[in-house]
Order: C-alpha cells, then structure tokens, then sequence
C-alpha cells in the first residue's frame, strides 16, 4: 500500500516504462523497471507525468472482523476493578484470596503452590472487586508480567518474617511496566518474627516510600491466618481503584484476555477469559489467537452456570476449537467463517516466522537447549 513497483505504476498510468524511470532519473532516482519505489517518490513521478496517486486501502480481515471503535463517553458506565495479586513464593497470595473469599483454595492446591492465575470476584462492602491470584514460583515470570497487563491495581504480598525477595522485586518491576498502583500488603504479621519497620525500609529502595514516611505507596499490614488488616487492605483497594474512575461498554461485543486455559478430556478445551469490554454471551464466537469457537457453555467463579459476561468478569468457557494461549487477546465477532479464515492466516503467519527463525539459531541456543 505504502510502495509500488515502477513497471506497475507506469502501467497503471498508461505510461511507458522509459517515461517514468526518465522521469525518476530527472529526480535523482536511479530505478529500473523491476525495482520498489515508495509512496511519496510515486506520488512526484505521477505529478511529473500529469497524473495523481492515491493510497490504496487494504482493509484486513483483522479489520473487517473485530471491531475496534472507541467507546463514546455517554456509553460508558463504572465497572469493577481488576486487583492482581503478586509476590514471592509461599508469601501467601492464595491464603490472602482465601481469606477474601472464605474459601479454601490452599488446601486443594498440588503442594500449596498456585499452578494458574485464577480469577475471582468478590463484593467488598456492595461494591465488586475482581482478582487475580498469581504464581510466585520464579518459574511464572510470564504469568506475572500477564497478570500485570490486564489489571488495574497491584496487591504486593511481602512476607513479614521473610523480606523482599526476587520475585517480589520483579513483581514491582510488572506493576510499573503496566503503570498501575501498587499496594503493598506486608503479610504473616501474627508470626513472631514479623518485622514490618525492615520490609518498609527495603521497600525504598525500590521507590515505594510509605505514606507515613512521607512517600505515596499504601502499606497494610495483615495476616491472612487471622484475618487482621485485610478489611482495611480492602478499603485502600477499593479507594485506590475509585480513583482511577474506570469504566466500559457494556452494550458491545466482548473483548478481553485469555487468563488461563486447558485441554479438558471430557470437556476439550477450556478457557478462563476476563471480559474487558462488552458483553460476552453464551453462543458468541469467539477467535482468541489461533483459536476459534462458539462459546457452548459459561461458569462463573463459583461454579454457577452463567449465559452472560459483562466487563471485568471472569469466566469459564467451553466451546473453543483448540486450546488458546494464556495471555491471548479474545475478541467476540459476528462471522465465523471469516474468524475461521483469521485463524488460519494467523498460524500460517506463526509457522513462516518459525521457519525464519529456524535459520537463525545459534550454536549458544543449541547448547542452551541441551
Ligand atoms: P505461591 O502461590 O506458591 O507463590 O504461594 P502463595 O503466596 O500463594 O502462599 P500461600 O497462600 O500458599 O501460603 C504459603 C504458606 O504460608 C502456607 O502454609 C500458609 O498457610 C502460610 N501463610 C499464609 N499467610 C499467612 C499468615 O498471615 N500467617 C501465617 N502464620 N502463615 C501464613
Ligand atoms: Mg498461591
């Protein structure tokens, strides 16, 4: 769109081949016949010539497809807002959810170490909050920095008997590439050993200077074991967030993030999606990456079958033609056939970029790989 062949642009003039690299020559453009020129070179040679260029526009099946029109002010409404929670290992993210929501998640867990993101929401005081547990194995950096990219405020859990640690740190390093707040919860604060004046000096050399300290980061400490502190955290959330006046468009169709997402042997694939924007609603399609389907059937985090999603909702899904990927945008569309063809060009786009890669791989990658 943004170039053109000289042959192609002298045809589509009606001009000879000799005119137009004459022309090009007399602009200090050596080009043969077979060679690219761009936009705004063409655009003098056609003026030269008494003829006007124009800009073809390619309208991609992306773009026929998903609809990506701003929201108006008049049809936006408030809508909850999406919590992460983050930190090092055992610091007691989940054990803090579960408090939240009194149920007991921990327990079920392989070893007591989240495996996925889940999602929730929870009512604090008549207003809905969603959260989003996340993995503080060093391992899940990726479902950290996801984590961080879909939500709007940041909970740090900090163990109080323990300190700053590295994916605490790098936690602190998500928040600020997604520029939400962060609200520090120093955790375990019923151990004997907690000592929170210590976290709050580590926390400084990171920038998150207490308020107290004349800084602007909330710090709260709590026990996810008693329960101490976590009305207030909660209140600090809920105020953190009403600051930030978020809304969406419920009277869409949805858009939003893949959270997490497997292959079920009896169900196929399954997906956690939180809805961003829109509504989803059962027997929507839906393209998420390379994956395309029909939403067949919705839960809700309680397990309660649901037939609608609005903004910052999460849900289950079935229905889906291949597992997507976690972190994936999803987006509901009006044409299956054409998500179907989106899909298609988009694996096809995946495997010829893999193919490029395969020439550049490094002795280095090689034995990494061992
Ligand atoms: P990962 O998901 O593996 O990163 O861990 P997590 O941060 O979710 O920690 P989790 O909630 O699984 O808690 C780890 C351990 O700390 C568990 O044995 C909890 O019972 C314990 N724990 C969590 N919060 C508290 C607390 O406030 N006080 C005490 N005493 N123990 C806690
Ligand atoms: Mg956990």
């Amino acid at each position: 769109p943004d170039e053109i062949g000289v042959g192609e642009l002298a045809s589509r003039m009606k001009k000879t081949g000799a005119e137009v690299v004459k022309t090009l020559m007399k602009m200090g453009v050596m080009a043969s016949l077979s060679e690219i020129i761009d936009y705004d070179t063409a655009a003098l040679v056609a003026m030269e010539l008494g003829c006007k260029v124009e800009k073809e526009v390619v309208v991609t099946i992306e773009e026929k497809l998903i609809d990506t029109t701003e929201d108006k002010e008049e049809d936006l409404i408030p809508r909850a807002p999406v919590v992460v929670v983050m930190g090092h290992v055992d610091h007691g993210k989940t054990s803090l959810l579960d408090y939240i929501r009194h149920a007991n998640v921990v327990s079920g867990e392989a070893g007591g170490i989240t495996q996925h993101i889940g999602a929730y929401q929870v009512d604090v005081n008549g207003s809905p909050v969603t959260f989003l547990d996340t993995p503080g194995h060093e391992a899940f950096t990726a479902m950290r920095a996801r984590g961080a990219m879909v939500t709007d405020v940041a909970i740090l859990v900090v163990a109080a008997d323990d300190g700053i640690m590295p994916q605490t740190v790098e936690s602190i390093n998500h928040a600020k590439a997604a520029e939400i707040p962060v609200i520090v919860a120093i955790n375990k604060m019923d151990k004997p050993t907690a000592n929170p004046e210590r976290i709050k000096q580590q926390l400084t050399e990171y920038s998150l200077v207490p308020e107290e300290w004349g800084g602007d980061t909330i710090i709260c400490p709590i026990s996810a074991k008693t329960g101490e502190g976590i009305d207030n955290l909660l209140d600090m959330v809920v105020l953190t967030a009403e600051m930030r006046e978020l809304k969406a468009n419920p009277n869409r169709s949805a858009h939003g993030a893949v959270i997490e997402a497997r292959l079920d042997k009896g169900r196929g694939p399954v997906a956690t999606l939180l809805v961003q924007n829109g509504t989803l609603h059962q027997g929507d399609v839906i393209i998420a990456g390379t994956a395309v389907g029909r939403v067949r059937a919705m839960t809700n985090d309680k397990g309660q079958k649901v037939t609608e999603a609005g903004p910052s909702v999460p849900v289950e899904i079935i229905g889906m033609s291949e597992v997507p990927e976690a972190g994936d945008d999803f987006h509901a569309v009006a044409d299956e056939r054409m998500a179907r063809e989106l899909a298609e060009q988009r694996k096809a786009e995946q495997k010829s970029s893999m193919n490029s890669n395969v020439g550049k791989v490094t002795l280095e990658d090689l034995f990494s790989q061992i």
